[in-house]
């Protein structure tokens, strides 16, 4: 499973990208917002520490306009994936860059439907909201067992992309699912290494370590 970070905040994609768990980032223009940054210059700049795919998302919801302003995403850096919304005007646009060759994130989708209307028109990647179908009480993993179960009737090579996860429970469902990537904000992710067990344990052998007065330097 890849995982993306969900953010644009700078100082936490360094952290992540020297970590080495990192595979990608995807950004929303919330998250642009809430960065308080420019967005084409802090797209430039992530694309600059991560290799991996960058989602940059449209702003406009007309077909015209979306396809004007993918192309300026899409120039900004190599790895630039135009993220567009799970609407007729993005599936039609989605449609047209996808033969350009340019690479797309379709966001926003709630159904098995949209998933499949996604991968249609080509979407390198699918994203399916989780956490927000959870806020009002349906079962997001559903949708990603149900997309899983549909792209493989057919052999669409469409990127499931779990998005809007909300806790270390949601990857290992998202995974136990066949999601081929997850997005996860920041601070989710560095918390999926912790256990209690491993803290206390390693307290000890460290303990227990020190006790025999050796070096291995
Ligand atoms: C996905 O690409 C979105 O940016 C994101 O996962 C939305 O998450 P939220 O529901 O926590 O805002």
């Amino acid at each position: 499973m890849k995982f993306f970070a969900d953010t644009a905040e700078i100082e936490d994609i360094k952290k992540l990208q020297e970590s080495g768990l990192l595979d990608g980032i995807t950004t929303n223009p919330s998250l642009i917002a809430k960065s308080g940054r420019d967005f084409k210059e802090v797209i430039k700049e992530i694309c600059g520490i991560v290799p991996g795919p960058v989602s940059a998302e449209v702003a406009s919801t007309d077909f015209d306009t979306m396809i004007k302003e993918a192309d300026v995403l899409r120039k900004l850096a190599d790895n630039v994936v135009v993220k567009l919304p799970l609407t007729v005007d993005g599936l039609k646009a989605c449609k047209v860059l996808t033969s350009e060759g340019t690479k797309t994130n379709v966001t926003l989708c709630f159904s098995a439907n949209q998933a499949l209307l996604a991968a249609k028109v080509g979407a390198t990647y699918i994203s399916p909201f989780i956490g927000r179908l959870d806020d009002i009480n349906l079962e997001g993993m559903q949708l990603i067992r149900d997309i899983r179960q549909i792209y493989d009737n057919y052999a669409f090579s469409t990127e499931i992309l779990a998005a809007s996860i909300r806790t270390p429970n949601h990857i290992t469902e998202a995974a136990l699912a066949g999601a081929d990537v997850a997005t996860i904000p920041p601070a989710v992710i560095f918390k999926l290494a912790d256990h209690p067990l491993t803290k206390s344990g390693l307290e000890q052998f460290v303990k227990d370590w020190k006790g025999t007065g050796q070096s291995i330097l």
